[in-house]
């Protein structure tokens, strides 16, 4: 299997197309596939009958949606998609539009079915090889299935689904009700797996080393003899996607580290370890904190504070590369002294962390947009840089098995993610290098208790936060007037909406008395209970 290429191979080794019916999903239903070993894409479903072909899928997948296929207008897809050839499966709004496509009726029968449901197995089916008859499954439907196409038939019922799942074997068409993709259904990974492994006879190929694989060869083929630039943040996409390209293209790489005085304790000293110790990679550490504080200096406005801090980046970044770009290719010399166009090729190349969560969001399968500025947008025209995108096509949860693949320490894969403008962002007020030390050391004792209390995998993000205020307490036998640390912990999946976590109370005192104790400067230790909305989860 051949992820990224098109047309390549005959139909059925190509990827699981799954076909976007609006929320999240068909995000889901791709990472279970991939779970599998099978490689998946998310398709919009506007995608026409031929976009489709020529993807070669071995199988297509209905996603959910959040719509009824009942209202007008409700997502749709060409219909003669079914008649392609390919094997397909419908999950829950993808199982009831199949069904009206098809000739069958979807209807309003009662009160619908939200939660773990109990299904009942009324025919064999190639999808519940060795079920029981009874089964528990995951639905969230208002309208049930009544009556199935021409050629189908039912084989599962619930008490609020007459049809709760149907197949046309000989078309290689099956819908369920229910959501297989979803934990909470017993044996919905079973099921997902007959479909990927008998019905559309995929082998479990897609495994990390085959991405490693396939994305060595592709970064290879990209970049040619070209030097390769990547800005490294110390964060888990950027280390990623450095060591892949590393073992790609070894000492054609270059890897550029700011540290702008705003970084998490210890954090430059991982990444010189890492990098440049344990892979050898070549490794630009710039030690610009002086500039980032002056640059800072009487700045309190949030939004000014990013900005400050995101055009010196891209100031700095640009210093560096255009002194790599001219020692390493001729040809740039002549860009630079203006005696010929900027010349694409050898200005070389810039590895971005994209990932497929953001190419689908983008809704582009073209050329990568930027992000934010730590992943160095904005960059001069003239440093014309093409990107490599190694993990464009890949999940969070594959990206960190990469890592770990790629040898990797735990501390970088596992760690919490870390906004572009580091501690600045969680400094209310003026950012100095005193108030940068004080908030650093506090944040690093409620990262080592979080850990030490085996919390922090748990946790999206946990770390400390400096307000602007003092207030009075006693220390000894004196009165102290010092900063407050706000402990900011939440839980989340993909930090649109987060949770404030329920830490245990001993493992607040310890943070709690640590801080006071160690941190010069802090006399007090409170707790943000605020979830998102309305907070946000940092503070500016
Ligand atoms: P908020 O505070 O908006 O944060 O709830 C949502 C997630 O985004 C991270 N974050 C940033 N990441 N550059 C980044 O790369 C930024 O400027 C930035 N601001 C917030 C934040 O840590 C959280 O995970």
């Amino acid at each position: 299997m051949s992820p990224g290429t098109t047309g390549a191979g005959e139909a059925g080794e190509g990827p699981i197309l799954v076909v976007d019916f609006g929320a999240q999903y068909a995000q889901l239903i791709a990472r279970r596939v991939r779970e599998a070993h099978v490689y998946s894409e998310i398709v919009p479903h506007t995608a026409t009958p031929s976009e489709l072909m020529a993807r070669r899928p071995a199988g297509i997948i209905l996603s959910g949606g959040p719509k009824s296929v009942n209202e007008t207008p409700a997502p749709v897809i060409d219909p003669a998609v079914y008649d392609m050839g390919v094997p397909i499966l419908g999950i829950c709004y993808g199982a009831q539009l199949l069904t009206l496509q098809l000739g069958g009726r979807v209807a309003r029968t009662g009160r619908g079915e939200y939660g773990r449901t109990p299904l009942s197995v009324t025919r064999p089916s190639p999808l519940f090889s060795d079920w029981p008859t009874d089964v528990e499954v995951w639905m969230s439907h208002g309208d049930a299935i009544t009556d199935v196409p021409e050629g189908f038939v039912a084989t599962a019922t619930s008490p609020d689904a007459p049809v709760a799942a149907l197949h046309n074997a000989e078309r290689g068409i099956y819908a369920v009700q229910f959501h297989p993709e979803v934990v909470h259904t017993e044996r919905g990974r079973d099921l997902l797996e007959r479909f990927l492994y008998d019905v559309c006879r995929c082998p479990p190929s897609w495994t990390h080393t085959s991405i490693i694989e396939t994305q060595v060869e592709a970064v290879r083929a990209q970049v040619g003899s070209s030097p390769v630039l990547c800005a490294l943040s110390g964060g888990v996409d950027s280390a990623v996607a450095a060591a892949l390209v590393h073992k790609a293209i070894g000492d054609q790489l270059t890897c550029v580290y700011v540290d702008t005085g705003l970084m998490r304790a210890q954090e430059s000293e991982q990444v010189e370890l890492t990098f440049r110790r344990q892979f050898h990679i070549d490794l630009v550490h710039v030690k610009a904190a002086d500039r980032f504080f002056e640059a800072l200096a009487g700045i309190t406005d949030p939004e000014t504070k990013r900005k400050v801090i995101g055009e010196l980046f891209i100031r700095i970044f640009e210093e560096v590369a255009r002194d790599l770009v001219v020692e390493q290719s001729a040809p740039a010399e002549a860009t630079r002294t203006g005696t010929g166009p900027p010349d694409r090729e050898a200005a070389g190349y810039l590895v971005q962390g994209t990932l497929y969560p953001d190419v689908i969001e983008s809704g582009s399968d073209s050329a990568a947009t930027i992000k934010s500025h730590h992943n160095v947008g904005g960059l001069p025209d003239e440093l014309a840089f093409d990107l490599v995108e190694p993990l464009r096509l890949l999940f969070k949860d594959e990206v960190r098995a990469v890592g770990e693949e790629l040898g990797l320490p735990h501390d970088i894969v596992w760690r919490q993610p870390f906004p572009g403008p580091g501690l600045a962002v969680r400094i209310v007020g003026e950012v100095t290098p005193e108030r940068a030390d004080i908030l650093r050391a506090a944040d690093a004792i409620v990262v080592e208790e979080v850990r030490r209390a085996g919390l922090y995998r748990d946790l999206w993000q946990s770390f400390a936060v400096l307000p602007a205020i003092r207030t009075v307490g006693v220390m000894g036998d004196g009165r102290t007037y010092a900063y407050p640390i706000v402990i900011r912990a939440v839980t989340s999946d993909d930090a649109m909406t987060a949770d404030w976590a329920r830490l245990p109370y001993d493992l607040l005192e310890r943070i709690s008395a640590r801080i006071i104790n160690e941190v010069d400067g802090v006399n007090r230790v409170a707790l943000d209970i605020t979830s998102k909305p309305p907070g946000t989860i940092e503070w500016e």
